[in-house]
């Protein structure tokens, strides 16, 4: 008897605690181009994370072969693969999150908004199906130019009435991860620990670590500081050359798309203070986008935050950095209501 109450009082214990009554929430993820160089690698990671109920991977070829190989894997999330347009859709309907990898990526020379000419329909095309079959969903951009496929997301929204500054999120991600391993590097600290915030856009100079935020302190010089920025800036450019011609980031794209989505995904279910670099409508500065600090939850995006204190350095960045990042900005609008 004496062991049967034990066990029981370990049971309330337990219950009490939360661990056997608290189911997950149900949370349906969508990959928009999951065939794709990011789009597979991404589905694996989604399919990893147990806050996934239902796994959507649409692609306008290849995914029933990505979603069979996933859908093997054995983790939570049931998997459907979708393909073309007409499948679209289905692919979105009752979508919490929608990752958008979908588009081409750059090559040795070019900038990423030489993509723009073919990354804008696609994403707007996109957009326009979310607005129908998922309007509610959280969108977390991928597709480059970023500083324009957003505004070009969030206008479409707003024709078709949907749009919610909250659920529209361009990823930064990337440059926050390098960030944090390149300053890791430098300062000699365990990587795991340190914290960058990365602000302004997603190209060139508009990407702007403000590493006298960076954790833990290091006293850096100044020209390591320089170098460092520049590093994490010309990232991207980094991998492109590296590639050779196949192509840019995908794997540490994946893993930083795959972060930023789970972070949405806490958000939702409401687990407190999460916060995530990310590119979003802003009253930061006088531009309508820019990324910085954001805390998201059950409605998305619920605070942006402020810049905090910057150094000379990064106060030049940041001026040097606006007519690029307002221009690319006013591109994807303009293209959008063309
Ligand atoms: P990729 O060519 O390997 O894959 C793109 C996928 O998109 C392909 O499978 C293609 O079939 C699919 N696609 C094309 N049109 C589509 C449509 N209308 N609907 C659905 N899917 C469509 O390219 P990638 O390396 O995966 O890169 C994808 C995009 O991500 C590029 O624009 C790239 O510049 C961008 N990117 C952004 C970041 C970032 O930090 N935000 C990082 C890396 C890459
Ligand atoms: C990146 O930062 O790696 C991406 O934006 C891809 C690119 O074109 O650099």
């Amino acid at each position: 008897r004496s062991l049967h109450s034990a066990v029981s009082r370990g049971a309330s214990h337990l219950t009490r605690r939360g661990y056997a009554t608290e189911p997950v929430p149900e949370r349906k993820v969508a990959v928009l181009g999951a065939a794709g160089g990011i789009g597979q690698p991404l589905s694996l990671l989604m399919k990893l994370n147990p806050l996934v109920s239902s796994l959507s991977l649409y692609d306008i070829a290849g995914t029933p072969g990505v979603a069979a190989d996933v859908s093997h894997i054995n983790t939570r999330s049931e998997v459907a693969g979708y393909q073309g347009e007409e499948e679209l859709g289905k692919a979105l309907e009752g979508s919490d999150v929608v990752i958008i990898p979908a588009g081409v990526p750059r090559k040795p020379g070019m900038t990423r908004d030489d993509l723009f000419n073919i990354n804008a329909g696609i994403v707007k095309a996109l957009c326009t199906a979310i607005a129908k079959y998922c309007p509610n969903a959280l969108v977390n951009m991928i597709s480059n130019p970023v500083n324009s496929t957003v505004p070009i997301a969030a206008e479409v929204f707003k024709k078709a009435g949907t749009y919610d500054e909250k659920r529209l999120f361009g990823v930064t991600t990337l440059d926050v991860v390098r960030a944090k391993t390149f300053y890791a590097g430098k300062a000699k600290v365990p990587v795991a620990d340190v914290n960058v915030p990365v602000v302004g856009g997603h190209a060139g100079v508009t990407i702007l670590p403000l590493f006298s935020q960076a954790t833990p302190q290091a006293n850096l010089d100044d020209d390591v500081i320089k170098a460092l920025t520049k590093r994490t800036q010309d990232g991207g450019t980094e991998v492109v050359e590296a590639k050779a011609g196949k192509g840019s980031a995908t794997l540490s794209m994946a893993y930083a798309g795959a972060l930023f989505a789970d972070a949405c995904l806490k958000g939702l279910n409401g687990v407190p203070d999460v916060v995530e670099c990310s590119f979003v409508q802003s009253n930061v500065t006088e531009l309508p986008f820019f990324a910085s600090k954001v805390r998201l939850g059950k409605n998305g995006a619920e605070e942006v935050l402020g810049l905090g204190p910057l150094s000379d350095y990064e106060k030049h960045g940041l001026e040097i950095l606006k007519p690029e990042l307002l221009a690319s900005i006013e591109k994807g609008i303009k293209f959008a209501n063309q």
